[in-house]
């Protein structure tokens, strides 16, 4: 979808899971769009990539998966591959704002885990937001679903 937006733009698709790596591929391949994949966890640099050098970085799903450390370090690769003034777009499980969303959320913390899910859920995005830099943070969007609510950021590195 973000190729099909942006058809100009370079895309870096990265995920450690190889076989999530052979469905993007088939994905493009289906989409008729050229992806960059690289099986790599998110949270070292991209040898591919230079940083601040990218317009924009997403990240959906990846860090209610992660260690508070992980979670750190996935958001400052992001800081530091950005240009100055470009933003990133993270889509994930926050603050579960009712008791019917929190039921749900259970789930997810049963199937990936309750260390690392109840960081995102007593509110450690925004915190990690800030303390990698970026200044300017909203959320966008909120997308109730039958695993909990999803919350989308958008983050900007200030020029
Ligand atoms: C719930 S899936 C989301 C997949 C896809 N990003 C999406 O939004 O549909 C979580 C993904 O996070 C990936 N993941 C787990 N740890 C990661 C890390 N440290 N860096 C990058 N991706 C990671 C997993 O391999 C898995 O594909």
């Amino acid at each position: 979808m973000i190729k099909k937006r942006a058809s100009g733009a370079r895309l870096v698709a990265v995920d450690p899971d190889p076989e999530v790596r052979l469905i993007g591929e088939r994905k493009a391949r289906a989409a008729g769009v050229e992806i960059e994949y690289v099986t790599a966890v998110g949270d070292t640099p991209l040898p591919s990539v230079e940083a601040a050098s990218a317009d924009a970085v997403t990240c959906s799903l990846v860090l209610h998966q992660c260690p508070l450390e992980a979670k750190q370090a996935i958001l400052e690769n992001a800081f530091r591959l950005l240009k100055p003034g470009g933003r990133l777009v993270l889509a994930d499980y926050g603050e579960q704002p009712t008791p019917l969303m929190r039921l749900a959320f259970l789930l997810v913390q049963i199937t990936d885990g309750f260390e690392p899910t109840e960081h995102n859920r007593r509110g450690a995005i925004p915190r990690l937001l800030q303390a990698c830099g970026f200044r300017r943070t909203e959320i966008v969007a909120r997308v109730p679903t039958s695993t909990g609510l999803i919350s989308i950021w958008r983050a900007t590195k200030e020029v």
